[in-house]
Order: C-alpha cells, then structure tokens, then sequence
C-alpha cells in the first residue's frame, strides 16, 4: 500500500474544533479547556453536559434551567413506548436506542430545521428521552411494568429509579455520574467523526446521533466495556486471571478495554475511574473483579506496554451496581450524545462537506457482456 494512503485516517487531522482536547502538557483529555478528572470532582453530570454543550460551565441559574428543560422533556410519546412495547425482546440494547433516536425524529416537529436553536431544542429532546426509551425496554424485556420518570430527581437518579424501581446510595450514584462525565465527549473518535460526516451533507441531528450510535455499537469503540465484562465473566476468579491473559497474549489476542488511538502510554480517564469501580467494589462487598483487573492489567503493561482505556473500569463498575451486560454501551450513549450533538452543532455553523478519496485497486476499464453472453 501506497505511503500516500492513511488507513483510518491515522494521524490525520481533518478539521478544527472547540470542544475538547487531550493535553500533553497536564496529560488529560479535557473539555472546554477543563481537566475531565477536575470536572469529576467537582461538578454533576449535567453541570458537564451544560458546559460541552454551551461552552462555559452553568450558574446556579442556568444549571436549573437546564434542568427543567432536560426533566420536562423526559417523557416519550405513547407512540414511541408502544413501539418499544414491541420491539423484539432479545434485540440488542443498543439498537433499540438507535431505532428510539431515529423514531423520535420521526415525531420531531424541528426535524428539518438545522438553526442553531431548533438543534439545541432538538438536543435537549433527545439527551432527556434517550434514558427513558433505555430505562423502559431494560423493564419491558423482563416482563415488568415501565416505570415513569421523575422530576424530581437528577439526570442519573433517574435513571436507576427508571431501571430498578431505586435510587441507591449517594456514593453509587456519583459513581455513575463520574462514568457519565468521563464518557461524555472525546474529540474526532469513530462515532462522532460518523455524526460530523453524516451532518456534513446537511442532514440532520436525529440522522446523525442514530448513525453516531451504531458506530458506537462496535467492540473496538465503546462496545469495548461490554467486551471487558465478558472477559472478566470467562477469566470467573482471580485464581485463573495470570494463566487466561498469558495465553490470550500468547494466541495474539486482542483484549478488550485495552489500548488506545490516541493514548499510548495511558488513557487519563482511567485513574478517576478506577478510584470509582474501587469504591464501588467495596459497597457492594465485592473484590473479585478489582483482583482480576490488576492481574490483567499488570501483564498488559508488563509484556505488551498496552495501558488500560476508560472502558476497563467502566465495565465492572456497572456490573457490580447490577446493569445487565448489554447495557454497558447504552449507558455510554446517554453520556455522549452531549459531545456528539456540540460537534453536530459545531459541523453545522462551519460545514464542508466530508469526501476523503481512495486509492483504487480494483479490475482495469473493461466492456459489459450482455446477460445471454455471459
Ligand atoms: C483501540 C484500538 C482499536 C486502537 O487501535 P490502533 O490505534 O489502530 O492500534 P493497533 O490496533 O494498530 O495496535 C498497535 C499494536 O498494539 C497491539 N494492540 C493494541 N491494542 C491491543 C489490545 N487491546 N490487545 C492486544 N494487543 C493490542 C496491536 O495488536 C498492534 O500490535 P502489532 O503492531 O504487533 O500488530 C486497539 O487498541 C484495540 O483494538 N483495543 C481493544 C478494543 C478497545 O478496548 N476499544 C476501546 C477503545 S477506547
């Protein structure tokens, strides 16, 4: 292959953007010029989901505002649930939030109206109600009632309340609201590079947040933390984690929730993270997985150099507050759809439409033979 060709654009950069950063010099992603790890101390998710989406971190003022917008549009259309009502139970999670997204478009009265403000209140429609279509296939799959949502509670208690009927403790949620901001936003990853190309012909946020989550589906992208806990489920006790990462490097494995695009010697988003899944392990009174997650990750490093990504801690952190595996990913959704739509905004007020070329290999010119020739 040609030295021209960058195979998945690696080291490629194709456009500008405002919202977010890796810095070398503090070595952390960072959004909107703040540090994530920063952010996780000190602010909500929706103080983080105010500030990738407007540029600046809220008042106490535009916080509440923001909120209301966000718990008043919660709700989903009777429409949209008796279509989720319907859907195959077996059906992959992350489907049904692609098919959600893409049905609320559908029902969206600002569907073709591309202006920064109608994308703002399309945004807020489909940050508020992703969540609630998620929260009610999780109930509807196991045969139990939807439970609505409420007020007032915060964008994660609301989302536990949803799913299990609950709110847990404080401690478990902040957890969950830390994974949700370190989720939140990543630059030109594959699924927001997918959601700017797809708003790069003009087409719409619904469009291009549904392809956006199907890119997202894949094991090599966010559907890594699903991967990780099932690596974790067949490794079953610490005992037989050194033996099982060993032969899986020996075999020439790739192993999920390891290695990085960006990242080379460590993602940033880990620390924070693993500090969570840690306080997590020890509420629910569990260690198992924290114990096979620093054998796998001290052989990762020792014999391939390859650092952990943030969905290595992510994936146990929600088994352990009792999600379904298949939910992992749907839970980075929720989270991302806040970077995703700043970039689909972005792309929108300086578009140039994304048409890279390609290097062609294929058969020289030749002539059609007709059918009853050939
Ligand atoms: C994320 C990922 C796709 C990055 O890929 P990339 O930048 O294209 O890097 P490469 O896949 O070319 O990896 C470079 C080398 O490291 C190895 N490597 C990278 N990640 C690895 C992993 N998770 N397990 C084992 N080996 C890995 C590759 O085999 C390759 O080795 P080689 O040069 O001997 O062929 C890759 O690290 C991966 O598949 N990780 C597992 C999936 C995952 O956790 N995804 C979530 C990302 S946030």
């Amino acid at each position: 292959m040609s030295d021209d060709i960058k195979k998945g654009l690696l080291g490629i950069t194709v456009d500008e953007t405002e919202v977010s950063k890796v810095m070398p010099e503090i070595n952390s992603l960072t959004y909107r010029g703040y540090a994530a790890q920063d952010l996780c101390a000190k602010c909500k998710f929706e103080e983080v989901a105010y500030l990738i989406l407007n540029g600046e971190l809220p008042n106490k003022k535009q916080l509440k505002a923001f909120e209301k917008i966000e718990r008043k549009e919660r709700n989903l259309s009777k429409t949209l649930l008796d279509d989720i009502k319907k859907f195959p139970k077996k059906a992959h999670p992350m489907d049904v939030a692609r098919t959600a997204v893409s049905i609320m478009g559908l029902e969206d009265k600002d569907t073709k109206d591309n202006s920064p403000k109608s994308n703002m209140r399309k945004v807020m429609r489909i940050f508020a109600k992703t969540p609630v279509a998620l929260a009610a296939f999780y109930r509807i799959r196991k045969g139990k009632k939807v439970i609505p949502p409420k007020k007032k509670l915060s964008f994660s208690e609301n989302f536990f309340h949803m799913c299990f009927g609950k709110v847990p403790s404080k401690e478990i949620v902040k957890a969950f609201d830390v994974s949700l901001i370190l989720y939140a936003e990543h630059s030109f990853n594959v699924s927001t590079f997918t959601a700017r190309t797809i708003t790069s012909s003009l087409s719409d946020i619904h469009g291009a947040i549904t392809g956006a989550i199907a890119s997202l589906k894949g094991p090599l992208h966010g559907g890594a933390n699903e991967e990780v806990m099932h690596m974790m489920n067949k490794i079953k006790k610490p005992e037989n984690a050194l033996n099982w990462i060993n032969k899986a490097l020996d075999n020439k494995d790739v192993v999920m929730g390891f290695g990085h695009r960006v990242y080379k010697s460590g993602d940033s988003r880990v620390p924070t993270m693993r500090e969570y899944f840690g306080k997590v392990a020890k509420i629910k009174k569990d260690k198992k997985f924290e114990k096979i997650y620093d054998i796998v990750e001290k052989v990762m490093i020792d014999r391939k150099n390859i650092h952990p990504n943030v969905d290595y801690p992510t994936g146990p952190t929600y088994h352990l507050m009792g999600f379904d595996t298949d939910f992992f990913t749907p839970i980075f959704v929720i989270s991302r759809i806040t970077g995703w739509s700043a970039h689909i905004i972005e792309q929108h007020a300086a578009n140039k439409l994304i048409r890279p070329l390609a290097s062609y290999k294929g058969n020289k010119y030749r002539k059609v033979v007709r059918l009853n020739q050939r």
